[in-house]
């Protein structure tokens, strides 16, 4: 571990997406690639921070330096965050599948039974907003994102209340913006302070950014 503000500090992130099961050989995801969080990880490492990764199945590989827990579904991931704890700071940078499958079959669903299939769900646990309101052992930094498209501080702020986490980094995913699938994103954190409105700059200069706000909230 390098030496830095972070050093001796343990953070959680979350990152990439979930995979929900529909049988052993079909899933439900999304299309996060992991590249925000991959960023983050990468940055708070750089800082000192002793991370663990908790990382669905995302497109890029996982930092150096950190500790990778790979999960599938929005469960394992609640389940090995809570394995991580306690931790100085949390960042749920993961997309997580709002639904599952309610009974995925246990082997594979044949074409030839000559039935379409009709899919119903459950809802999945929310890992922020669980780990926001836990009253034991609740890492004294816990920090979301939330991607919009519309009223984008409106619809963050009041986020950030019903989780109940410090902060919300949000984000505008609308399509002009390019920021899905590209490497530039424009963001606002808002916390007790406020909001504040960063620049557009590259996914890794926030996360830079963002690390930099942390080890200021956790070191002073
Ligand atoms: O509600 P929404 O999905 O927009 O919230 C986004 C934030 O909540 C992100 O930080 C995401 O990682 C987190 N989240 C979570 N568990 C869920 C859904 C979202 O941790 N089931």
């Amino acid at each position: 571990l390098s030496d830095g503000p972070l050093k001796g500090k343990r953070v959680i992130v979350t990152s990439g997406p979930t995979q929900e099961p529909i049988d052993p050989v079909r899933y439900i995801s999304n299309r996060s690639s992991g590249a925000q969080g991959t960023a983050i990880g990468k940055a708070l490492v750089a800082l000192g921070a002793e991370v663990v990764f908790v990382t669905g199945p995302a497109d890029v590989p996982p930092p150096e330096g950190v500790q990778v827990v790979r999960v599938e579904t929005a469960v394992q991931m609640l389940d090995a965050v809570q394995a991580a704890l306690p931790a100085d700071a949390a960042v749920f940078a993961a997309a997580v599948a709002d639904w599952r499958v309610a009974q995925a079959a246990s082997s594979k669903m044949k074409k030839e039974k000559g039935e379409i299939p009709t899919l119903s769900f459950a809802e999945n646990p929310d890992i922020l907003a669980t780990v926001s309101q836990m009253t034991k052992g609740r890492p004294p930094l816990v920090v979301g994102f939330a991607a919009e498209t519309d009223n984008v501080i409106a619809h963050a702020t009041a986020k950030r209340l019903r989780k109940g986490c410090d902060w919300i980094v949000a984000n505008d995913v609308s399509p002009a913006t390019g920021t899905f699938g590209g490497t530039q994103n424009t963001v606002h954190v808002i916390s007790d302070d406020g909001v504040e409105d960063w620049p557009k700059m590259a996914k890794d200069a926030v996360a830079e950014r963002l690390a930099q706000r942390i080890a200021g909230a956790l070191v002073g």
